[in-house]
């Protein structure tokens, strides 16, 4: 079994991946839509998808790891609305990612990128997904202080 303390920095890790790989798809997304451009926002959303697994995970074998009871995260209101935010965002990624898979094909078949609105319209949808990653992570401190 993983040291818990493995585990724990593993649960940042993804948080920061999350975070990071929106943020530099946002800025990429700042500049005209281009060949490298497509590569880099498509490795963003494979980055995105990855933290957020290591999220999911670690944060379950934390859940059963911890010294508290499972009780004490179903009563507690902060884990409760961080766990339906977390839903929420990963509802929300699978609108970008799929259009960002799309331009990756339609890339590879026609050699077509995406159209200048659609482009920036992406970039306004993720900006939408970095305010809920910090909100989860002030919802999940206040957890490790029993609210
Ligand atoms: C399935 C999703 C998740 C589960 C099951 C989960 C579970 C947990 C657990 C059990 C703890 C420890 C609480 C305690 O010490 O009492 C924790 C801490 C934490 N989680 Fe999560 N988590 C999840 C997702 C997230 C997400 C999406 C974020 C941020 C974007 C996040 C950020 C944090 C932070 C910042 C801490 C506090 C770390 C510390 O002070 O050591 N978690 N999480």
């Amino acid at each position: 079994m993983m040291p818990l303390f493995f585990v724990e920095w593993m649960h940042f890790v993804g948080m920061l991946l999350m975070a990071s790989a929106t943020t530099a798809q946002i800025f990429v997304l700042k500049t005209p839509p281009s060949r490298a451009g497509v590569r880099a926002i498509v490795r963003g959303a494979v980055i995105f998808m990855i933290g957020s697994l290591v999220i999911v995970s670690t944060g379950l074998s934390r859940t059963l790891r911890s010294p508290q009871p499972l009780t004490a995260y179903e009563h507690s209101l902060c884990f409760s609305i961080a766990i339906g935010l977390f839903v929420l965002l990963l509802l929300w990624s699978i609108r970008p990612i799929r259009r960002v898979l799309g331009w990756r094909r339609v890339f590879k078949a026609t050699g077509a990128l995406p159209d200048d609105a659609t482009w920036r319209g992406t970039a306004r949808m993720l900006k939408a997904q970095l305010a809920p990653v910090s909100i989860i992570t002030l919802l999940m401190v206040l957890t490790t202080h029993g609210y």
